[in-house]
């Protein structure tokens, strides 16, 4: 992919955030239950978490996804992972437009419509701009993104089965959206996936609807692995007991996004003249944008640091604004990370908070064998001032937004492998989840061979 394709992402025009009370009820069906109670889990209730293993990766493909389980009997959905918005949706049989699928793996709708009265509707719209002539009326959704993709529909109610780290399997009915009409921004090709995930702060994310339904806490976490796949979790077990980085989300009731700052940018450990950055954290952005000024800062950083050094510009790679070649060309990362310096974002109202940016987290190897730039021009892409810290920047951290003490955390990890948590997940623990995080895999859970799910 190339360039700014797969930001998608930030201000979904019409969200819109009222705090309301969900009018559905918990309809949690246990169909395992643990033989041994685990002996941290008196203290409080919501004390478990989901774990969803991820695909993709930053280069080629753009986007990292996951497959989720929809329906009763459950189909699986590849979804975007979309931190910079919060409603989910996938592509709708209805008949659809902009439906990259074949038909067999749309959503089809099942006397299950969202009625216009229903609060979670206007949780998605602005209330002033939105029309419901009837109760009875479907609930319409329309959400734009910043790469001017977009998606409409009519919001649906389904059952999504979560397999929790208590073993319990529970299947609640979430709203989301079935999209019949989407929209992918100008020459980039239809991407691959069924749909977006959205993983923002709005009410009507699946994590405020799971939470409003007493099931989870409300924070929600991704580890994207540079070597592509990595996971993604519900909950608070898997953040580690330290060594992580807090910083405050900027709290804004009209956006429905993480963001945090303001932020200094380090070059090779010295302050840059670069300041003041507030930025949002969206894995739906495959790269990371920065205003132009700060982007023009960090390309004259890192040109006159490349200065007497064998890089030469590649300006015949398309893949992206900036890349230089070498004498031969280049495999991995590896060959080239002597070549450039660290950065980092550096969090001033705490000492020594700061977010590292090693090469790994600003460059890809492209597949012509060059090293390009992965922090692009967002206010030439209509990003005014906004800076997003993209997958690209993401990679290889465990980032967590916890909406109920309003904070986003990230440490280093190892994003191929669950993190140990300190409870014992042996003994009843789904096999699946110990060997390979396959949680909801690619076959039916065992919960549903007692109720005929094929
Ligand atoms: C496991 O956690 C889920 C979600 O919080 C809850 O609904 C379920 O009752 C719990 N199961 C057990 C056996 O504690």
């Amino acid at each position: 992919m190339k360039g700014i394709i797969a930001l998608h992402t930030l201000l979904p025009f019409l969200l819109f955030s009222a705090i309301l009370p969900l009018p559905f009820s918990a309809q949690p069906r246990n169909a395992k239950k643990p033989k041994t109670p685990y002996s941290d889990n008196n203290h409080h209730r919501l004390s478990s978490s989901a774990v969803f293993k991820l695909q993709g990766n930053v280069y080629p493909l753009g986007h990292y996804t996951v497959s989720l389980n929809i329906g009763y009997p459950p189909k699986l959905y590849d979804l975007d992972i979309d931190s910079g918005s919060d409603l989910t949706w996938v592509q709708c049989d209805a008949p659809c437009k902009g439906c990259t699928k074949p038909r067999d793996q749309l959503y089809k709708p099942n006397h299950n419509l969202v009625q216009c009265v229903d609060q979670l509707c206007s949780e998605v719209h602005l209330s002033m701009a939105y029309n419901c002539p009837s109760p009875d009326d479907p609930c319409d959704y329309e959400v734009e993104y910043a790469d001017h993709g977009s998606s409409l529909g009519v919001l649906v109610r389904d059952y999504i089965p979560f397999q929790f780290t208590n073993g319990s399997v529970v299947r609640p009915r979430v709203a989301f959206g079935c999209g019949y009409d989407q929209k992918y921004s100008g020459s980039n090709s239809p991407p691959a996936t069924s749909g977006v995930l959205g993983l923002g702060n709005g009410r009507a994310s699946i994590l405020s609807q799971l939470h409003s339904l007493g099931l989870i806490r409300n924070v929600v976490g991704h580890c994207l692995s540079a070597q592509g796949g990595g996971f993604l979790f519900f909950g608070d077990d898997f953040i580690p007991s330290s060594g992580i980085v807090w910083t405050s989300m900027l709290s804004s009731s009209s956006e429905k996004h993480y963001s945090s700052g303001p932020a200094e940018l380090v070059f090779n450990g010295k302050a840059t003249a670069v300041k003041g950055l507030e930025l949002i954290f969206d894995s739906g952005s495959s790269y990371t944008y920065f205003n132009s000024q700060a982007y023009q800062a960090v390309v004259d950083l890192v040109t006159k640091d490349l200065k007497g050094k064998q890089l030469k510009r590649a300006t015949d790679d398309p893949s992206l604004p900036i890349c230089w070649k070498g004498a031969k060309s280049f495999e991995s990362l590896s060959d080239v990370k002597k070549y450039f310096k660290p950065l980092a974002l550096s969090f001033k109202k705490i000492m020594n908070l700061q977010m590292h940016l090693p090469p790994e987290s600003y460059l890809i190897i492209t597949k012509h064998g060059n090293v390009c730039l992965g922090i692009l021009d967002g206010t030439e892409v209509g990003l005014e001032n906004l800076n997003i810290i993209g997958d690209i920047t993401l990679q290889d951290k465990m980032v967590i937004y916890d909406n109920e003490k309003q904070q986003i955390g990230w440490v280093s990890s190892n994003c191929d492998r669950l993190p140990n948590v300190d409870r014992d997940l042996e003994g009843d623990f789904p096999h699946p989840y110990a060997t390979n995080l396959g949680i909801f895999g690619d076959r039916c859970p065992a919960s549903y061979e007692e109720t005929g799910c094929e």
